[in-house]
């Protein structure tokens, strides 16, 4: 993939696709939605400046995310995918009350697939404070396994392994089984990876456990509903060389890297700015 500098906001009409995330955990379901939508048009913002968002506060979530939402729609989105279990679970309904007119794809915890596929009744849910703790955890355990047993396992650390880009190697697979572990000590046969940082662990996870083992990945499902939106919003309108635009509020050069390195996008990265009000600006 290389990258195909684009004007402001994207040079031409066609309707754009919002993506983010604290991070680079978006870029799963980034990369699973442009095999399925190849035209789309995309932006994806990355708010290094704030990463882990996993131990903060629905309420500060809540401001990160109403500001990059705002920052998004300035620059042209028909559509917004809260590529994060954690922004989700802090702030998809806020922003679906607030901004009444946008589709927002969100995401949770993949547990109703994991209840229809385990044996043994026990579930392990993979996932940080924010989302494990979150209403949208709540409720949809309430909703789809009552009767399962789940553990939720708080994986601190392991979104700052993903962004330092530790995904294989002794270190890596220690800092993995101490979370692990547990959960598969407890008799878990269905792990659900309920953070999109997980997603770039999951060869490593797969070959920390046994094969019979289910491990659910929600990214694939998440990117499919966002095609079809997306479909939706761009019927009608003459075809397009797609572009994608990065952006993070952290280093640029790092996260340059960091796309080459986990979805192979070899392009520019812009550069944004937090002002003193709590605005995102680009530079
Ligand atoms: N990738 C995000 C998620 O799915 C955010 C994790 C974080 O920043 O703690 O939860």
């Amino acid at each position: 993939m290389s990258g195909t500098p684009s004007n402001h906001p994207f040079g031409n009409t066609a309707p754009a696709v919002g993506f983010f995330d604290s991070g680079v955990g978006g870029l799963a379901v980034w990369r699973e939605f442009v095999r399925l939508a190849p035209d789309a048009p995309t932006l994806y913002v990355a708010d290094q400046a704030h990463v882990p968002y996993g131990p903060r506060s629905p309420e500060e979530i809540r401001c990160f995310a109403e500001a990059i939402t705002r920052f998004l729609l300035s620059q042209g989105v028909c559509l917004i995918v809260v590529a994060s279990h954690t922004i989700s679970a802090a702030a998809l309904w806020p922003l679906r009350e607030m901004f009444q007119e946008v589709p927002f794809i969100g995401i949770e915890p993949a547990v109703k697939p994991a209840a229809a596929r385990t044996r043994t009744g026990v579930i392990g849910v993979l996932g940080t404070f924010g989302t494990l703790n979150g209403p949208l955890m709540a409720r949809v355990v309430e909703r789809f396994a009552r009767q399962a047993q789940i553990i939720p396992r708080v994986c601190s650390g392991w979104v700052e392994q993903v962004e330092e880009g530790l995904l294989e190697g002794t270190e890596a697979e220690a800092r993995i089984r101490q979370h692990l572990d547990p959960v598969l000590q407890a008799g878990a046969d269905v792990l659900v990876l309920a953070c999109t940082h997980y997603t770039f662990l999951a060869p490593l996870i797969r070959r920390l456990i046994d094969p019979q083992i289910a491990l659910i990945d929600p990214a694939p499902a998440v990117a499919r509903r966002a095609a079809e939106v997306w479909q939706a919003c761009a019927q009608g309108i003459d075809p397009w060389a797609s572009s994608h635009r990065f952006l993070t509020t952290g280093d640029p050069a790092r996260f340059q890297a960091q796309l080459r390195r986990l979805i192979g996008w070899d392009g520019p990265v812009e550069r944004l700015y937090w002002d003193p009000q709590g605005t995102l600006r680009a530079a």
